[in-house]
């Protein structure tokens, strides 16, 4: 596999290139985002049922982070960052 550089919340991260995000981002913290009511929320089924994977990518929300694979330069937003539930 390939390594490539990411962005998490600004931050630079180097992954493989084609594995699923999810499990990248699970290993940087299991939370990857807030409900309404302030529950975290991560990798849950890890296969695209459960939607409490949520991510913002590349400026598009609502995107399963178990669904989608790692690319270069790719832009990783999560609702811990901006503290806005999703
Ligand atoms: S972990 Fe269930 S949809 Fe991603």
């Amino acid at each position: 596999m390939t390594e490539v550089t990411i962005f998490v919340d600004g931050v630079a991260v180097v992954a493989e290139a084609g594995r699923p995000l999810g499990a990248l981002m699970h290993r940087l913290g299991p939370a990857m985002r807030r409900t309404r009511e302030g529950a975290p929320r991560g990798l849950f089924c890890g296969m695209g049922v459960c939607f409490d994977c949520l991510v913002t990518v590349d400026g598009v929300a609502d995107r399963r982070a178990c669904m989608t694979p790692i690319r270069d330069g790719m832009r990783i937003e999560t609702s811990l960052a901006s503290g806005n539930p999703s």
